[in-house]
């Protein structure tokens, strides 16, 4: 627990709670009536996605996929696959994949165009964290939580070297 200590909160569990509730209000609007298929990505996205979906008040479906980025030397040349992949077919289907952060936006970017070529009525992305700093490549987060500093932040579903993923709150580590 030697990094816990070094860290610090950046974003505290009330005001993720209260982001929350905006979000929700937000998606519960956009598709009053309507049926959502909410995906996860894991595994970052499952403790965001889970308070998330206690506020969301529509006919919902829940899937999870895992994505994965290969190749070697820079993010930019490497190629991101779905490692494990949702059990539903989304043609015709409103989907909104939750994400836990968008950092250099090549992830989310393969996944939105293998998710796309599947032919969803709609597909957005919402993103508990967004660092704009890191960004490699355009990436339109339609629900996103809080932008952050470009720090490693750790907590409330995000790792580091798999540690960290329970923390109520999101931090980072000083450096
Ligand atoms: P991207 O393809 O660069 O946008 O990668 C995003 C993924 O990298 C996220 O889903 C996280 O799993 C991971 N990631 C990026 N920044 C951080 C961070 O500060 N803490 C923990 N995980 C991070
Ligand atoms: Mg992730």
């Amino acid at each position: 627990m030697e990094l816990l200590a070094k860290s610090k909160v950046l974003i505290d569990e009330a005001t993720l709670d209260k982001r929350l509730d905006e979000i929700a209000e937000e998606i519960n609007r956009d598709f009053a009536g309507e049926k959502v298929i909410v995906v996860g990505v894991l595994k970052g996205a499952f403790m965001f996605m889970s308070d998330l979906l206690k506020k969301i008040k529509l006919d919902t479906e829940v899937y999870f996929l895992k994505a994965e980025s290969y190749g070697s030397g820079t993010e930019a040349s490497g190629t991101v696959k779905i490692t494990k992949d949702i059990e539903c077919d989304i043609a015709g289907k409103n989907i909104i994949v939750v994400e836990d952060i968008i950092d250099s936006g090549y992830t989310m970017r393969e996944v939105f165009k293998i998710l796309d070529g599947r032919n969803p009525k709609s597909l957005k992305l919402c993103s508990c964290l967004s660092k704009p700093d890191r960004r490699e490549c355009e990436i339109k987060i339609d629900y996103l939580g809080f932008e952050v500093p470009d720090k490693f932040v750790i907590g409330y579903g995000l790792d580091y070297a798999e540690k960290y993923r329970n923390l109520p709150y999101i931090g980072y580590i000083e450096q």
